[in-house]
């Protein structure tokens, strides 16, 4: 084989108090197809910032690689993505776990899942994006001794997702570099009990649990003031009682609810009480991780 497509699954991250530890796959995906050619690196498919060595698919590629001990040699990458960029979904992670699991997959699939998502966390840095986008579903994960551990938890069949996703990014470290680095143990203990609430909630399909223990301490009171359209837009999903947070770093806002047209509800007034432009993404939870689908 010198050919193959890794799709990997958007992921939201924190799902509120949970943050660098809760994640979830989402109906949306990045496809990269990895070819073993004679000369160098080529990258397609995205924007011209991005072909270079640095390239997150390139990066993660080239450390399965070292990890095994293998060479690198020329290779093509295609990079076909719907996840957008720089919003809170996934994208780098997605980019990370594609070129992990396309090093190995090329050269006979000698890690295990595990094996990557170790390697790709220690370029992370945190796994709430990574393990969901490896195992699918909604995942818990830790950081042990240096080594992530990820736990998947049962969801209700019948939630709906729904992101609003601005015309504007804001980076992961521009976004971390806003909050506090020290905490009071109040807003801990708020963090801890709402977050496990969370799990439970997600569970049971518990709409009103969910919304309730759904805010945090950690950062969303920081990462609110980076969007301009925060506090409207909350306001404006709390009348309907769907449960909303930040999207991983944002600026996605996503809402999570039981109500079949929370859609209708919001398109009607959403860009009528914000500045941006806000597009709206229905989304299920994707329940497989990243996987092969095509080999040559
Ligand atoms: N947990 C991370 C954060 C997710 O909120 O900064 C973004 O990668």
């Amino acid at each position: 084989m010198h050919k193959v497509t890794i799709r990997v699954p958007a992921t939201t991250a924190n799902l509120g108090p949970g943050f660098d530890a809760f994640g979830c796959a989402l109906s949306l995906y990045t496809d990269v197809t990895f070819e073993e050619t004679d000369s160098g690196l080529e990258i397609t498919g995205c924007d011209e910032e991005y072909t270079g060595p640095d390239n997150l698919a390139y990066v993660s590629y080239c450390a399965v690689l070292a990890s095994l001990s293998e060479e690198v040699r020329g290779v093509k990458i295609h990079i076909d993505a719907q996840i957008p960029i720089g919003r809170g979904l996934g994208s780098s992670a997605a980019l990370l776990v594609a070129g992990a699991m396309g090093a190995n997959v090329l050269r006979g699939n000698k890690l295990s899942t595990q094996g990557l998502l170790n390697i790709t966390n220690a370029m992370e840095g945190h796994p709430d994006n990574l393990a969901p986008a490896f195992f699918g579903g909604l995942t818990a994960s830790m950081v042990d001794n240096g080594l992530p551990v990820t736990v998947n938890f049962p969801l209700h069949p019948d939630w709906e997702f729904l992101a609003l996703v601005p015309d504007f990014p804001i980076s992961t470290h521009f976004a971390r570099s806003v909050l506090p680095t020290d905490y009071d143990r109040a807003d801990a203990v708020y963090n801890i009990s709402h977050g496990a609430m969370v799990l439970k909630a997600l569970e049971l399909g518990n709409e009103k649990l969910l919304r309730n223990a759904m805010q945090d301490r950690i950062h969303q009171p920081y990462r609110r003031n980076l969007i301009a359209d925060y506090d409207a837009i909350e306001t404006l999903v709390r009348t309907t009682g769907a449960a909303f947070c930040l999207s991983g770093a944002g600026p996605t806002l996503l809402c999570i609810t039981l109500d079949e047209h929370l859609e209708e509800k919001l398109a009607k007034k959403l860009n009528a009480i914000t500045q941006a432009n806000w597009q709206m993404i229905p989304l299920h939870v994707e329940f497989q991780g990243a996987r092969v689908i095509c080999t040559e």
